[in-house]
């Protein structure tokens, strides 16, 4: 079972939220923490299912590893084994970095190809390419992945064909202990790539030049211990400002870079949504109807992919037609045919969606189809008229920590409301600590009070 989220829409969401650990940097550290031989502390860490996957590939590797709070201890000294559990590696395709972690440290790496969100065909050629050029010798066999170096790596040029996210951050973990220089050439520029190379250069490793298309490593003898704050998730808060925007709400996030939301920062001014970044907060206040919008994704600091689907959810009620491009992922609009259930007008060719503004969207029960799309449907359905059921929401804690709660805070005022509403005349349902109810004016509550409780009533199994 996925487990469900129940959203009654319509209400606007007020208030201020703080963001969590990003997701993307905190498992690509967890895989470099292997490379330490002592312990290394993980501040900010967020709670999340793929998190919780992570830890426990790094236990079945033989580190030991304390998580309490958002604080994690790993402690690599010894490791026991350079095989990758299956199982794991399906539920995750981060697990993937451990490759060049493991290749690193112990000189050979077994893994089965990885799992995670099905958006696309996610191919390793270019973490495969890097380790070869390094001096690994690979082997493809059975759905299975072997990498060994039989002699001590060497330092090289690499040029990636694409600047893929994983590839840069393997190879980097890779290249931490080869002889001399690697220089990684198109290498991607994603804020957690820094937030790597950072972590690294506290343990004692020498890397520069993330944040731009060449890094440069230089390799060392070994990494000592250190501690290091996760930076903040930059999609989480790119999130909330799309739901402060959807639901016409003013939404504060705190705990954000700015510098990391330029491209959606944009994006969101341009639809009209007024955008006041601070130091480390960014508020979004929306009135008025949404402008349409044409957004291509692209590798940072282009529009980031994982904003998309929300964008999308966004755009369906924007006035005018929207355009939007996905270069990254070929499978990635699995979400247009869920918000078309709830009313949206959205044509998908290839990898172009055509999005027509419509005037509003009515709650219905939908299925969250990957982590992203289904912070798409919450949008959706947090803005739609009547009750949403988002299915399969275990996609959604893999990259959300406690969204139902956050979003829970941001509608606290229309919970008073409609707990003073509830002494009077109704009840409603609470349903596995996953349920929050919207409503903007308490005749809609009255009239939709029916349609909620049906609903509700077909989502309990
Ligand atoms: C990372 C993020 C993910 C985000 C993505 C793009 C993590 C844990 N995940 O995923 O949330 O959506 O970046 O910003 O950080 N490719 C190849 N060959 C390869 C590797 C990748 O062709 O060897 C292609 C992929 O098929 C895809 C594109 O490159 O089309 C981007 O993938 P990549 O940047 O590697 O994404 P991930 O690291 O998997």
């Amino acid at each position: 079972m996925g487990g469900k989220f129940i959203i009654v829409g319509g209400a606007s969401l007020e208030g201020e939220v703080s963001v969590s650990g990003a997701k993307n940097s905190a498992l690509p550290i967890m895989a470099a923490a292997l490379l330490s031989r002592g312990r290394t502390v993980l501040y900010g860490i967020p709670r999340l299912r793929d998190v919780m996957v992570m830890k426990k590939v790094l236990e079945c590797l033989g580190a030991e590893v304390k998580y309490q709070g958002h604080c994690m201890e790993i402690n690599a000294s010894k490791l026991s084994s350079h095989e990758i559990p299956p199982d794991l590696t399906r539920k995750l395709r981060a697990s993937n970095l451990i490759m060049g972690a493991l290749l690193a440290r112990v000189g050979k790496v077994t893994a089965a190809y990885p799992g995670g969100c099905d958006i696309g065909s996610r191919p390793m050629d270019l973490h495969l390419k890097g380790f070869q050029l390094l001096g690994a010798a690979v082997e493809e066999r059975g759905g299975f992945i072997h990498a060994e170096f039989k002699k001590s790596p060497v330092g090289t040029e690499i040029y990636l064909d694409y600047p893929s996210v994983g590839a840069t951050e393997n190879i980097i973990l890779s290249a931490v202990f080869a002889r001399g220089k690697t220089i990684i050439k198109n290498a991607a520029r994603e804020p957690e790539i820094v937030d790597l190379q950072n972590f690294l250069n506290k343990l004692g490793a020498v890397v520069k030049g993330a944040g731009t298309g060449t890094i440069v490593i230089e390799g060392v003898d070994e990494l000592m211990e250190g501690e290091h704050e996760i930076i903040p998730d930059r999609i989480e808060a790119a999130t909330f400002m799309a739901a402060g925007a959807i639901t016409r709400g003013r939404v504060k996030i705190n705990n954000i870079i700015p510098e990391h939301l330029e491209a959606v920062i944009i994006k969101l001014k341009e639809t009209g949504v007024s955008v006041n970044v601070g130091c480390s907060s960014v508020e979004v206040h929306c009135e008025g109807p949404v402008n349409a919008v044409n957004i291509k994704t692209l590798p940072y600091p282009g529009f980031p992919t994982d904003m998309q689907p929300q964008m999308m959810a966004l755009l369906s009620l924007g006035e005018g037609t929207s355009i939007i491009s996905e270069t990254i992922f070929e499978n990635r609009f699995k979400h247009a045919l869920e918000l078309s259930r709830m009313g949206a007008d959205i044509t998908v060719e290839g990898r172009i969606a055509v999005v027509k503004g419509v005037q509003k969207l009515s709650g219905t029960f939908v299925e969250a189809t990957d982590l992203r799309a289904g912070a798409a449907l919450i949008l959706a359905g947090l803005a739609a008229e009547g009750v949403s059921v988002v299915e399969n929401i275990r996609h959604i804690d893999r990259g959300y920590e406690n969204i139902d709660l956050k979003l829970r805070t941001l509608g606290q005022k229309l919970l008073d409301l409609i707990n003073k509403m509830q002494r009077l005349c109704c009840f409603f349902w609470v349903y596995g600590g996953h349920a929050f109810w919207r409503c903007k004016v308490c005749s809609l509550w009255a009239l939709s009070i029916k349609r909620i409780l049906d609903t509700a009533k077909a989502a309990i199994p």
